[in-house]
């Protein structure tokens, strides 16, 4: 584990949340993503999870591009629960969510290939960056263990980022 690497990923979540209060991102809060968790935890979530596995594998990311691409890669801003096609939802949201943040952030092309293709393989064109796979990996194993209802509280981020 790259300890440094670890708080200094920390240290950017923590700094790019506090950039979003005040922003349309506060929607997260209001919708649920799976079981009993919102969609603003699911990213918070994803984006740790991914600074994790950067320290872990000691991963040279350019980390605020991770970090900022993962607490946007599903700002598509509907309750998903309601679709009546819930089915096509996991194709189309990559888009929508990146057609929302393109709206109303400024996103450079790092961060725009991680919320399109986080949904790999559903999204058939694969990630362009390694910060692109790494949250493809990271939103697969953030969302089984949300369904599962698995918290492991070494992977949650300490403090009130969830707040
Ligand atoms: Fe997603
Ligand atoms: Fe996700």
């Amino acid at each position: 584990m790259n300890y440094d690497r670890l708080a200094y990923g920390r240290r950017v979540l923590r700094e790019e949340l506090k950039k979003l209060r005040n922003t349309n991102y506060m929607m997260n809060k209001e919708f649920i993503q799976h079981g009993t968790t919102s969609v603003y935890q699911h990213c918070v979530s994803v984006a740790y999870r991914s600074v994790i596995i950067a320290a872990r594998y000691n991963i040279n990311v350019d980390m605020r591009s991770l970090v900022r691409g993962a607490l946007l890669h599903d700002y598509f801003l509907y309750d998903w629960h309601g679709c009546s096609l819930k089915e096509l939802h996991g194709f189309h949201h990559p888009r929508i969510a990146w057609e929302n943040a393109t709206r109303d952030f400024d996103l450079n092309p790092r961060e725009q290939d991680i919320i399109r293709k986080h949904m790999f393989p559903m999204t058939v064109i694969p990630p362009k960056y390694k910060e692109s796979w790494i949250i493809c990996i990271a939103d697969k194993l953030v969302s089984s263990q949300e369904t599962l209802k698995m918290h492991p509280s070494h992977l949650q981020p300490r403090g009130k980022m969830y707040d």
